[in-house]
């Protein structure tokens, strides 16, 4: 699969190339004897040569490793080694291959492979991080059954699957599931456990932990339910069931990402499992709960059905973080999570797909596959899973996911498989709707409408802008969901899904007394960008009338959108209008407060820059966030009478509980308290901050201080309070700089890359400091350039270390073509310095080039 590229420059990877290995794994058993810096890792293999295969070479991914032997069939070889793995000439019936390497897990400062967190072993493989522990074929439609043998004085000694034996000094396991290398997990520490159980509905007894660093086991309960409600939900919606006797969650301090699915022994970034309240606010017990779900769907959807290449990722991970949103949406809030999810989209992959790193959610090629956990793979991924069930209907879709599981358990799959169960239980025809998995950008759907005589007809038209390597776009199916609303507010016709074929379409609805309302892409039911010319009078109504709660908020979006647009661009005073709805419905206690809040917190800077940018405006940063001021001061003075009271009726008492209710009376207790900062110059905030018993309100109350300036005293009670706790302090460091004014934060993190807590080798903490830098829109924007030069050179210091988390933090400058030339030269002299660094890892040295290539 090689690219006929100078030999410096990273090789490229192509769907079109895929060919199938050369040889079944029979059977892999594994050895490690762990040491720090000296780990030996012993394998046997059999491997059975395949007739008549496309490619008989004899290749193993290896990375890292030193070779201390290698033999077959028990006789010794000397493989020829190369920088990527080996070859070797084998026999062509049945062999034993064996070999044992050695390598350097406290030297593994990537974080891919076997390395130490905190005195533990711990391992990463997807995607391709098997290749740094042993020779063996790294590619996911590789499957085999893994015995694994752990040497070592570690207390606790965990692999995948069930346990098969242990005395002192060794424990075995067995995963009697067929898996690929990427699922392999080991674990080994001094670590105690949170125990708890589960009967399956067939009545399987499953031995369930959570094992943590000592003094952490007060932080796990909540973690458990989640992880039993997650086991239930999937019997009762999916009809899956757990499939071994133990399941095992291990919390990590260092962790690239999230949480991995590892079988039978899930790996969590320890801010993805440990909670409490007195350390936890609401949004991370909820992004807990999603975790922990997505991770124990995966057990179905992308265990036992896996991914033929890495290509089809989107395939596990599409669907699971649909999964992951159904469960969310029936434990808590639908609406409150469709709209959450919404604002995630057009934070996070719309601009994505609107600039230099836009590619399909099954991407055609790639250099370094870690670079395509995205967005665009995992939201996209899930949003075009819910245009396929909208098409099909929910009796389409269940019929169609109980064949997926049917005709593929045991399989590595690919979209093609996953779109023919879809055809074969519902007779349509995907051709078309295929496009969604091939296509990058986002298709813009404008509207139009005419009333005639009763009939009152819609005319829709699509165009998606080129996106790197796809200049013309044919026409994709939109599910469109539309409900007309009377003059009265009354709904004429409740929600019904057009389908879109065509460039442009008309659909008509007949016998209507009077010219309707539309209520337009009712639940987003599709991932587009809504173009309708209308007024502010009539997103007020809807705002008012609509029965689809995302419409309705939408059309709250708008307005506020619209508002401030009309700030920056013709100086105008705050909308009256706009105001005034939105204090109707913050005293409305009729209404979900979760609800309230989300109608109440304003659009993102970055998200007013991006809407000034596709109206050919160049957005100001520093002017987007005057207006925000000025938008939330005038909101605060309106209200000044009625926040005390509101801010009484909406506080939380009693003992802290993360219910879903608790939590939007919190978020929006919240967000009234930032409002009356505004005013009372921060004594409730203070009050506050004193009066907290749980991390949520001390969190909000803290934050409402700094930004009001008025914070140095509780910054650093907050400190001498937390200073050994790693995840309140990645709050407190990268509260700091969220709340910074644009002028001041650059400074701020730059100082707090010099505090004794700060450190390149924990991407939490990284993360942190160099996630809020870049999320303080108007900060990282400044015309100074103090925000671009500081991120880039921490960028520069980290990719020596880890690769995967710089490549990933290297997407803050993805926007950059929006802004003026001033600002792009700023970054473009970043992203060549970048660019332009001595042993730049290929991970890094992609995204750089994605992003100043456009
Ligand atoms: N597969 C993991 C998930 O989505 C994400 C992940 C990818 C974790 C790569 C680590 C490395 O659940
Ligand atoms: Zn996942």
């Amino acid at each position: 699969m090689k690219d006929a590229a100078p030999a410096s420059a990273p090789e490229t990877f192509y769907l079109k190339d895929y060919t199938p290995f050369g040889f079944e794994v029979v059977s892999v058993e594994l050895t490690f004897r762990l040491a720090p810096n000296a780990t030996r890792v012993i394998s046997k293999i059999r491997f059975s040569p395949k007739p008549g295969a496309a490619d008989p070479t004899f290749f193993l991914h290896g990375e890292e490793l030193t070779l201390i032997r290698a033999a077959i069939d028990g006789t010794e070889v000397t493989p020829t080694l190369t920088d990527t793995g080996l070859t070797c000439d084998v026999p062509d019936t049945p062999f034993t291959w064996e070999a044992e390497v050695e390598i350097d897990p406290e030297g593994n400062t990537a974080l891919e492979g076997l390395y130490m967190s905190n005195g533990m072993y711990c391992t990463q493989c997807e995607a391709e991080g098997f290749r740094k522990i042993t020779y063996y074929p790294d590619r996911p439609d590789v499957m085999s059954t893994f015995k694994v043998r752990i040497e070592g004085d570690e207390k606790v000694k965990l692999s995948n699957g069930n346990p098969t034996g242990n005395g002192a000094g060794w424990a075995e396991w067995h995963d009697p599931w067929p898996k690929p290398a990427y699922l392999f997990a080991l674990v080994a520490g001094d670590l105690v456990n949170h125990p708890d159980s589960f009967t399956t509905r067939s009545g399987k007894e499953v031995e369930l932990n959570i094992w943590v660093r000592p003094g952490d086991e007060g932080k796990c309960a909540f973690g458990m339910e989640a992880l039993k409600k997650s086991m239930t939900w999937d019997e009762e919606v999916y009809g899956r069931e757990y499939d071994l006797d133990i399941f095992n969650i291990v919390a990590v301090d260092d962790f690239n990402m999230g949480a991995m699915e590892n079988k039978g022994l899930n790996i969590f970034n320890s801010s993805c499992v440990l909670a409490s309240p007195d350390t936890s606010t609401d949004a991370n017990y909820e992004r807990i709960e999603a975790i922990i779900a997505h991770e124990y769907f995966h057990n179905w959807t992308g265990n036992r059905i896996t991914c033929r290449d890495w290509f089809q990722l989107c395939l596990k991970e599409g669907l699971t973080v649909f999964r992951d949103a159904q469960f969310t949406a029936d434990m808590r809030s639908a609406p409150v999570k469709r709209i959450s999810d919404v604002i995630d989209l057009r934070a996070r992959q719309f601009p994505e797909d609107g600039g230099p790193l836009a590619h399909p959610p099954r991407p055609e090629q790639f250099q370094e596959i870690n670079n395509f956990y995205t967005a665009t793979v995992y939201e996209k991924g899930a949003e075009v899973i819910g245009m396929l069930k909208r098409l099909v209907g929910d009796d389409g879709y269940s019929k169609a996911l109980d064949l997926y599981f049917d005709r593929h358990d045991g399989q590595a799959c690919t979209i093609e498989d996953w779109l023919k169960v879809f055809e074969d239980a519902t007779g349509r025809d995907l051709t078309q709707f295929k496009l969604w998995y091939s296509q990058a950008g986002t298709p813009r759907l404008s509207v139009e409408e005419s009333y005639q005589d009763g009939t009152y007809t819609l005319t829709f038209e699509q165009k998606t802008a080129p996106t790197p390597g796809q200049p013309d776009k044919a026409p994709r199916v939109i599910p469109i969901a539309v409900g007309l609303l009377g003059p009265n507010g009354d709904e004429v016709l409740p929600t019904q899904v057009l389908e879109m074929t065509e460039g442009k379409q008309s659909f008509t609805f007949e016998g209507l007394a009077a010219k309707p309302v539309p209520s337009i892409l009712r639940e987003f039911s599709a991932p587009v960008i809504l173009e309708r010319e209308t007024t502010n009078s009539e997103r007020a109504f809807l705002l008012a009338h609509d029965t689809d709660p995302f419409n309705r908020w939408e059309a709250g979006n708008a307005l506020a959108r619209e508002a401030r647009i009309a700030m920056i661009l013709d100086g105008a005073a705050p909308d009256a209008d706009y105001l005034d709805a939105l204090q109707k419905m913050l005293r409305d206690d009729d209404l979900d407060p979760a609800f309230r809040a989300l109608v109440l917190s304003p659009p993102s800077q970055s998200n007013i820059a991006q809407a000034l940018h596709e109206h050919g405006h160049t957005p100001d940063p520093q002017q987007i966030h005057d207006a925000a001021e000025t938008f939330a001061q005038t909101l605060a003075e309106q209200l000044a009478d009625s926040l005390p009271r509101l801010y009484a009726a909406t506080t939380v008492d009693g003992p802290y509980s993360p219910d879903a209710v608790s939590t939007g009376k919190r978020d929006l207790n919240a967000r009234i308290l930032s409002l009356l900062t505004r005013l009372d110059g921060g004594q409730q905030a203070a009050r506050q901050y004193e009066a907290a018993d749980n991390m949520t309100q001390q969190y909000a109350a803290l934050s409402c201080l700094l930004k009001a300036e008025k914070g140095a005293a509780q910054s650093q009670a907050f400190y001498d309070q937390w200073k050994g706790d790693r995840l309140v302090m990645d709050k407190w460091f990268a509260l700091q700089i969220a709340t910074a004014a644009p002028e001041a934060a650059a400074q701020i993190a730059q100082d707090l890359t010099g505090h004794a807590l700060f450190t390149l080798k924990n991407p939490n903490r990284f993360r942190a400091v160099m996630g809020a830098m870049a999320g303080n829109h108007a900060g990282f924007h400044h015309a100074s350039g103090a925000g671009y030069r500081l991120l880039a050179e921490n960028l520069i210091a980290l990719d020596k270390l880890n690769p995967q988390t710089t490549a990933r933090m290297c997407a803050a400058f993805q926007t950059w073509r929006r802004y003026d030339a001033d600002r792009q030269a700023l970054i473009r002299e970043q992203l060549q310095r970048i660019a332009g660094t001595d042993g730049l890892s290929r991970d890094t040295t992609e995204m750089v080039t994605r992003i100043l290539d456009a």
